[in-house]
């Protein structure tokens, strides 16, 4: 339903304005810091071809796979095998849908985080204190037939195009689960059967075009909380990856993805791969599209550190948990510097 409010959606109360409202703007310390960003393209993360994945080359690919995740926790994807037709429709869906009139889009208006699919905006509404210059629309996205009669019905080609770029990015995140099972050295299947079930949650996030970028944020630095996510970006830049204290830049490579390990895939591979800090920078000149997909462990599943990857010198890091323990938490603590994973750190 939609709130009494009116404007609730960032795109809507901020189309002509000049200045950054006082709900956006962040306390002098807690902003940007433009100028201290690296965007040399040597500071970057590491680029892979997932074309010899299934070929003979595919042990190379494992290798560097698995060293992007144990030092970086960020890394690009091309030869990826979703079609360029199928990513292109993604993008233009979204773009159409946050273009749609206001009454249209706020139908599926909601600040509760439980909710399956609900369009929203900032991070969490209910608790932070200050908002992000973004608005999102959510998506449980699997099982896909468990949830697309739920999905915006306009603009008329969302549910089918949505499907399918979800039912691809899905492939992808059980070919790339499969390589980092390997690349640790544990049997292929090893992640896809520690996440029982399975789920997987897209966002569809907008950021308008921001007056005063050096202000607020699109999203403030945090940690994913699913097991990897698959971002999709349109051209813009945005997206920043913290390495050794500093913020660097990570700008789209043409048909590129952007992999990133969560909390969850740290937690299981017992601390080896590392979920990092990323954040997203907005700026004055245009809107930016990205559309991350989250795959995660469903809700019941028992997350827990592999067996083989614990030993006298690696003791168990993390005590066992589930994955709605865990995904309860991170909402209710919002985003934040401090990792929602120390909570669930064993204590010696
Ligand atoms: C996220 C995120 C990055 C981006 O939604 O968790 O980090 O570029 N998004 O929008
Ligand atoms: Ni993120």
């Amino acid at each position: 339903m939609a709130p009494a409010m009116s404007n609730p959606l960032l795109s809507d109360r901020v189309a002509r304005s000049k200045k950054v409202p006082s709900s956006h703007v962040r306390a002098v310390g807690d902003r940007p810091d433009l100028a201290n960003v690296d965007h040399e393209s040597g500071a970057g993360i590491p680029l892979i071809d997932l074309k010899q994945l299934e070929g003979p080359g595919r042990r190379r690919v494992v290798e560097a796979i698995g060293s992007a995740c144990e030092n970086d926790g960020f890394f690009m994807v091309t030869n990826h095998g979703i079609p360029e037709a199928v990513v292109e429709g993604m993008l233009s869906v979204a773009r159409e849908f946050f273009h749609l009139p206001e009454s249209e889009r706020l139908k599926c208006y909601s600040d509760d985080p439980k909710k399956a699919v609900r369009l929203s905006t900032s991070f969490n509404v209910r608790t932070e204190k200050v908002s992000n210059w973004r608005d999102f629309l959510r998506l449980h996205c699997y099982p896909l037939e468990s949830f697309v009669d739920q999905w915006p019905s306009n603009p008329p080609a969302f549910r089918q195009v949505v499907g399918t770029y979800s039912t691809e990015a899905r492939a992808l995140a059980l070919r790339l689960l499969e390589a980092i099972s390997e690349s640790l050295g544990l049997e292929r299947g090893h992640m896809v059967k520690a996440m029982g079930r399975h789920a997987q949650h897209m966002a569809v996030n907008y950021y308008p075009p921001c007056p005063q970028p050096e202000l607020t944020y699109g999203l403030p630095g945090h940690k994913d909380p699913n097991a990897i996510t698959l971002l999709l970006q349109d051209g813009v830049s945005g997206l920043q990856v913290q390495r050794d204290g500093r913020w660097v830049a990570v700008n789209p490579v043409p048909n590129a993805l952007v992999i990133n390990i969560g909390d969850q895939l740290q937690a299981l591979s017992n601390d080896r791969y590392k979920s990092v800090n990323h954040r997203v920078i907005v700026n004055s000149a245009s809107e930016r599209i990205s559309v991350p997909t989250f795959y995660c462990p469903s809700p019941d599943t028992v997350v827990a550190p592999a067996d083989a990857l614990v030993d006298d010198a690696h003791p168990r890091a993390y005590r066992p948990f589930t994955y709605q323990e865990y995904y309860e938490e991170f909402w209710k603590m919002g985003l934040q510097s401090a990792s929602c994973l120390d909570r669930f750190r064993r204590i010696e």
